[in-house]
């Protein structure tokens, strides 16, 4: 293994300080706040850094969009990140800061970082669930919780405008592992050493719910259960920051790729971010399936987007082990 998940997600921000209100509501746990950045992270150590627009520090972000302008991965030795910036640095610049981050693009010009980083280790406890007829906690009351606080990044979400050719890149170049394919949306990839279903969703920008052109789409925040994911949602929504209202599907639902429990919040930093719940946990005995994009994507979300709409969606899934779905179509 090799990319142990998402180290940081660096944000270009207008307004500091209602971006740090936001992510402060969202749950996650300030580190750090000066006048030009503020830091937050979570439970496994990776980060959200906010910095000012502007900030010599922060790289333009991919197609000039809002939201997440570098996306930093974990590297879990100093042997694995020597061995992958050697192979980058044979086709493109990387430059490494002072604090040991290797910053580069990807072939379809995505900043990404690479750092050397100990993943903490995350251990959630949910409770057992009764059901009719199968009492799992007897005379015994569930978690009271006070707060949703999110444990892990998951993944980050990229429009792109080809994702065939960006995900060959985080194959052959970075490791990352075949999840499943949307067919003709997107591809869902996972990092080497992670079991999150993917560490990284890439769709086509031209999609009638994208912007058309290439840049950040959302994050998603693993949190422990649907109870802790509720508690996000309506918290937030209690503090004025509102449900998706954009690109993806509003209210609480799966979907049924990765079988995730999700609620979208609308970001000021841009795009959205996601609470996330009760995710498959992939490793490489995994089979990567090529799924039709609606039977997959949504199984019971209201104001759903009219794209993803239909009274009668046909079962449609196929394994594809070899990955062929995701070869370059014939023109
Ligand atoms: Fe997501």
């Amino acid at each position: 293994m090799a990319i142990s998940g998402i180290e940081a997600l660096v944000y270009g921000v207008d307004d500091l300080d209602q971006c740090s209100r936001f992510f402060d509501d969202f749950g996650l746990t300030p580190v750090s706040r000066t006048p030009q950045d503020a830091v937050f992270e979570v439970d496994s150590g990776s980060r959200v850094v906010l910095m000012r627009r502007g900030d010599p520090r922060l790289p333009t972000a991919f197609s000039h969009s809002v939201g997440v302008h570098e996306t930093i991965w974990g590297v879990d030795s100093s042997a694995s990140f020597d061995r992958l910036v050697a192979d980058l640095k044979r086709d493109r610049d990387v430059r490494i800061d002072a604090d040991g981050v290797a910053h580069f693009l990807a072939d379809d010009g995505m900043p990404f970082g690479l750092r050397v980083w100990t993943k903490r280790t995350v251990l959630s406890v949910s409770d057992p669930v009764n059901t009719p007829g199968r009492i799992q906690r007897l005379n015994q009351h569930r978690q009271w919780r006070a707060r949703c606080r999110p444990k892990t990044i998951n993944h980050v979400v990229f429009f792109v405008e080809n994702y065939r050719a960006s995900w060959r890149f985080l194959r052959d170049r970075l490791g990352f592992r075949y999840s499943d394919h949307s067919r003709d949306i997107g591809v869902f990839a996972r990092a080497d050493g992670t079991f999150e279903h993917h560490s990284i969703f890439l769709l086509d920008c031209k999609l009638p719910v994208a912007p058309g052109k290439a840049g950040f789409m959302h994050a998603a925040f693993g949190v422990d259960d649907i109870d802790e994911l509720m508690i996000g949602a309506n918290y937030m929504e209690r503090k004025k920051w509102a449900n998706t209202s954009r690109n993806s599907s509003g209210g609480v639902s799966r979907h049924r790729i990765s079988s995730a429990i999700y609620y979208y919040v609308d970001c000021p930093a841009g795009g959205e971010a996601e609470y996330h719940a009760d995710t498959d946990y992939l490793d490489d005995n995994w089979v990567p399936r090529v799924w039709d994009f609606k039977f997959g994507s949504l199984m019971w979300a209201h104001r759903v987007p009219p794209m993803f709409a239909g009274d009668d969606i046909p079962w449609d899934m196929q394994f594809d082990a070899s990955g062929a779905s995701l070869e370059e179509k014939k023109a």
